[in-house]
C-alpha cells in the first residue's frame, strides 16, 4: 500500500501515524500553574532526544482549538515532571487524560498521590517508580501547511532523577522488567514489555 498522508482526513492520518510509530513511551506529565494549581496528563508524543544534556521532548496538540494545560503551565513556569508509567499505575494515567477545566485536580481524579519534587515545583506521582524532574529549554511550534500551529514541542532538560531503589543498580543500571513500562499504540491500544534480548553491536570492518 502506498499512502500520501495529505490525502487522508485528519482522524485517519492520526491513526495511521500513531499506528506506525509504535510502541511509544508515555510521559505522564505533572505541571503547576503560576498560582500553584497542579495538573497531570499523559503524553505519548514523547521522546529522549539527548543524554548530554539530558533532554526530553513532549509534543502537545490542541483541544477544540485551544492550548492544553500542560503547555500553558510549562510555558508559564518553565518546569515539569515526567512520571514513568508502569502497568501498576495505568488506570490512574488513563483517568488523568480526562478533559477538564484548568483548575481540576487530576491527581485526585486519578486517585494518585502528589509528593514533593526535589528541585522543581510540580509534584511527582508517588505511585510511579521513576520520575524525571525537568526545566523547559525551548518550545517549538509545529505549523500546518496553512501556517496554523497544530502542536507545540516542549524541550525540557532533566535536572533530577528519582528511581525506585529496588529497580536500580548504581551507577546507572535500571531494571527494565521491574519498571514494567506501558507504551501507547494507536487508538485505545497499549503495549506492555514483551521479550527482552541483547544484540551485540557490529564490528567495524577492517579498512581495505
Ligand atoms: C496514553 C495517552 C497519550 C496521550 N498523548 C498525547 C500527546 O502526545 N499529545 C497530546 O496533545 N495529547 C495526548 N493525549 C491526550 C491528553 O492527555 C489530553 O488531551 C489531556 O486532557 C490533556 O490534559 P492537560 O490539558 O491537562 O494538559 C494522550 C492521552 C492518553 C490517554
Amino acid at each position: 500500500m502506498e499512502i500520501d498522508p495529505a490525502t487522508l482526513e485528519a482522524r485517519s492520518r492520526h491513526l495511521l501515524m500513531t499506528g506506525l510509530v509504535v510502541p511509544r513511551p508515555i510521559a505522564w506529565v505533572s505541571t503547576v500553574d503560576q498560582a500553584g494549581a497542579v495538573n497531570l496528563a499523559p503524553y505519548s508524543f514523547f521522546g529522549l532526544v539527548s543524554s548530554a544534556p539530558p533532554t526530553v521532548i513532549v509534543s502537545v496538540g490542541k483541544r477544540a482549538g485551544r492550548e492544553k494545560d500542560t503547555l500553558a503551565n510549562a510555558r508559564a513556569t518553565g518546569e515539569l515532571v515526567v512520571n514513568v508509567v508502569s502497568r501498576a499505575v495505568v488506570d490512574g494515567m488513563n483517568a488523568s487524560s480526562v478533559e477538564s477545566a484548568p483548575d481540576h485536580d487530576e491527581f485526585a481524579f486519578a486517585g494518585v498521590t502528589p509528593t514533593a519534587s526535589r528541585v522543581v515545583r510540580p509534584p511527582r506521582v508517588a505511585e510511579a517508580r521513576a520520575h524525571l524532574e525537568a526545566r523547559v529549554t525551548q518550545i517549538v511550534p509545529v505549523e500546518d501547511d496553512d501556517g496554523t500551529v497544530a502542536n507545540h514541542v516542549i524541550f525540557a532538560r532533566v535536572v533530577h532523577v528519582h528511581v525506585d531503589d529496588a529497580l536500580f543498580t548504581p551507577p546507572h543500571r535500571v531494571d527494565a522488567r521491574g519498571l514494567d513500562p506501558v507504551a501507547r499504540l494507536a487508538g485505545l491500544g497499549y503495549a506492555a514489555m514483551g521479550d527482552l534480548f541483547d544484540l551485540p553491536r557490529p564490528e567495524t570492518p577492517p579498512a581495505t
